[in-house]
């Protein structure tokens, strides 16, 4: 494929749109919150955030610079930049990695449709905390129910694939990324004024640094990782598409910040609520779930009309920020196997979406009747989870991170960072010095750490 065949996002807030549209999702409203919750709040979250600006930034300008420069799918762009090496096997990574947190996420990403569902028929009103956990429960055992959504999800993200990069991807950022920002505000506004909220925004602002330990590490790094779609060649398949005059270094920084943003806002919902009716924070995956649906019946309560529409909305708009991320993520598989296996963009879509239904159903049953069966103590749902956020992706970007810093030629990234001199080069020298010393030294010792063997 040339380079004039490839299809191009068109505008510049398409570009930004598309990859915010990407990193922001579930991972941001629903990972993190739980992530936060299970490592203890406050600390998790200073930790996090160090993680963004030290890894997370600087690898996703290495993204955007091994993708423009290719303008290849992830594995393509190895093969490229480091022609008959081993360097391709980081873009297979990345590729399995997709597919692997595609299965598992279109699995929450079908519980957004059924809490639309719900909140439509308006069966949240007059639900007690307790309630709602019962209802989520009962929900997810369920063998049906949630295998029927998880199907319908990665229908719709396989029909916008086909449909192609731009008129899909970009329309759909464009017009829901506002509205959801705008819906969070409001949110965690109603839930810091519920009564007892305080406990929450505490959890949330105190750290107890005395609490980290490996694992609260390993989660942040992960966490972050997860939640800007990078170390899988996410970012790097979207920069193929960017146009030559696309600003790297700012667009990840518009990037990051929008993420982080959003997430912070997703916990300013979540804890104070949580703590307001009682709710666990460590609640694991369930707890968006069974928290959410207290913020509307609580705040809104006198208005039920109004906690109906807003509901309604929120996973209308939860939804489709889980559709912008299965979008993104679909796209790195089938643009792996449309480019380097030949086959024609359906079918390599059909393929993708094949396997991730048969994965998904797979994940979905890990969470009901399958739940005895474990590896390692974890459900294949957890299994997943684990494995691909906590390891892949992580040392996805440990080696993003060593390509760009060690063995690409200096030249092609101060070329791509400042779009051929056009730009200014100052931000190049601070990315150029993360990625060759402060990313390859902090992700190895967080590993290293994970292991044990620091001690
Ligand atoms: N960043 C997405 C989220 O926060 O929901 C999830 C994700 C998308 C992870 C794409 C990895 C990826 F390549």
């Amino acid at each position: 494929m040339t380079k004039s065949d490839r299809a191009n996002f068109g505008s510049k807030l398409g570009v930004i749109l598309a990859s915010a549209g990407s990193a922001v999702g579930l991972g941001n409203i629903w990972r993190f919150p739980f992530e936060t919750g299970n490592h203890g709040g406050a600390a998790f979250i200073f930790i996090y955030l160090g993680c963004i600006l030290f890894f997370g930034i600087p690898i996703m300008v290495a993204e955007f610079v091994i993708g423009r420069r290719s303008r290849s799918n992830t594995a393509g762009a190895y093969q490229k930049l480091a022609p008959g090496t081993h360097w391709r096997w980081v873009g297979r990574m990345g590729v399995l990695a997709g597919f692997l947190i595609l299965s598992y996420y279109s699995v929450v990403a079908g519980w957004t449709l059924e809490y639309i569902c719900e909140a439509a028929t308006d069966s949240f009103e007059g639900k007690s905390a307790a309630e709602f956990i019962a209802s989520f429960n009962s929900f997810v055992g369920n063998p049906w129910r949630p295998v029927i959504w998880l199907i319908v999800f990665l229908l719709a993200t396989h029909f916008i694939i086909v449909k192609g990069v731009e008129k899909g991807i970009e329309k759909s950022s464009k017009i829901m990324m506002p509205i959801l920002f705008l819906l969070l505000i409001i949110l965690a506004i109603c839930s810091v004024s519920l009564p007892g909220a305080g406990a929450g925004i505490e959890f949330l602002l105190k750290p107890d640094f005395s609490k980290v330990d490996a694992g609260v590490l390993l989660g942040a790094m992960g966490q972050a990782f997860f939640s800007l779609s990078l170390g899988m060649g996410c970012l790097c398949t979207y920069a193929s598409y960017f146009r030559n005059d696309t600003n790297l270094p700012r667009t990840a920084l518009n990037v990051a910040w929008i993420d982080t943003l959003v997430a912070i806002l997703a916990g300013f919902i979540i804890f104070p609520a949580a703590f307001s009716v009682g709710i666990q924070p460590d609640a694991g995956p369930s707890l968006l779930f069974i928290t959410l649906p207290n913020v509307f019946q609580q705040a809104f309560g006198s208005l039920p009309w109004l906690a109906v529409l807003l509901s309604i909305l929120f996973y209308i708009l939860l939804a489709l920020a889980a559709l912008t991320s299965t979008i993104s993520m679909h796209e790195v598989v089938t643009a792996y196997l449309h480019e380097e296996f030949n086959l024609s963009r359906g079918k390599a879509a059909r393929l993708v979406t094949g396997g991730c239904i048969v994965l998904g159903i797979f994940c979905s049953l890990s969470l009901g009747v399958g739940k005895e069966y474990t590896l390692f103590g974890l459900t294949l749902f957890d299994l997943f989870d684990f494995v691909t956020a906590k390891l892949m992706l992580p040392l996805g970007g440990l080696f993003i991170s060593i390509f760009a810093g060690w063995y690409l030629d200096k030249k092609v990234i101060r070329e791509e960072v400042s779009n051929n001199g056009t730009l200014k080069l100052g931000i190049y020298h601070i990315i150029a010095f993360l990625l060759k010393y402060i990313c390859p030294l902090g992700i190895g010792i967080i590993f290293i750490n994970e292991l044990g063997l620091l001690k």
